[in-house]
């Protein structure tokens, strides 16, 4: 599904991606870790068309990055970093509006249909600033499923949620996965990659420097290892 070689980003001279390779097969959830700074957010924005490479290779769905980003946009859904709600509008008006966008048919059925899955349905006509933060992130991933992409991106989508709310999330995800959505997750919490990820990066200085199986990466540390014991081994530590 996603396809990277080569992928080079700089900003102002400091360079953020500096050579990144990566697969991701189709059905399948990536985690892609690294501490702050490393990169993750800007690896998501160029996956996502928003912003654009300095240099290297991207396919996503067979569609190329630089020639065709609109085939691109068209296939996926993107949760960022920080929320895209509107804290004006209520939650049902807010998947109505993004329903509108990709001009859905529908779009009562499938706003009704979003609200009931994620549990916002008593909430759903109360403006958004009097939600809690879980479920604002709760809405905010409700929003990025309408129209039913085929991959998602989400940049730390349980940062901040409390541990229910953050297993309620992971098995939204399993859902997904389950129905054959691919997923690109960024994510600090190293247990989550642990439960979700099929596979993961850990991306630092610029560069993939470990990728693998959850197992495969505790197992290149050595025995008995966790993976916040590859973490510290691996990368330089916050910044
Ligand atoms: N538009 C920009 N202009 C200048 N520098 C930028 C820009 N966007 C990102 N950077 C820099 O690139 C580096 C990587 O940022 P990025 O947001 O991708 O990191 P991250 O891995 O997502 O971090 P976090 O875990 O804190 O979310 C940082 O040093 C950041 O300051
Ligand atoms: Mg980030």
């Amino acid at each position: 599904m996603i396809t990277v070689s080569g992928l080079r980003k700089s900003f102002g001279g400091h360079a953020v991606l500096d050579g990144v390779d990566l697969t991701v097969p189709r059905g399948t959830v990536h985690a892609l870790l690294g501490p702050n700074g490393a990169g993750k957010t800007t690896m998501v924005h160029i996956l996502t068309t928003l912003l654009a490479p300095d240099a290297g290779r991207v396919e996503i769905g067979g569609h190329d990055l630089r020639r065709d980003p609109g085939a691109i946009r068209a296939l996926i859904g993107v949760t960022g970093q920080f929320s895209a709600v509107d804290v004006w509008l209520t939650g049902r008006e807010n998947l109505r509006l993004v329903a509108d966008l990709r001009h859905l048919a529908q779009r009562s059925a499938i706003v009704g249909d979003l609200l009931t899955r994620f549990d916002l349905t008593g909430a759903a006509d109360r403006p958004v600033h009097t939600y809690s933060g879980g479920m604002r992130r709760r809405l905010d991933l409700a929003m990025t499923l309408v129209g039913d992409p085929k991959l998602i991106f989400l940049d730390e989508p349980t940062t901040g949620l409390d541990p229910r709310s953050r297993r309620t999330m992971w098995e939204i995800v399993r859902g997904l996965v389950a129905d054959g959505v691919t997923i690109f997750l960024t994510t600090q919490y190293l247990d989550e990659a642990d439960q979700l990820a099929d596979r993961i990066s850990l991306l630092d200085h610029g560069v993939i420097v470990a990728s693998g199986t959850a197992a495969e990466l505790k197992d290149s540390v050595g025995a008995d290892s966790t993976l916040d014991d590859v973490f510290f081994a691996l990368t330089g530590g916050l910044r």
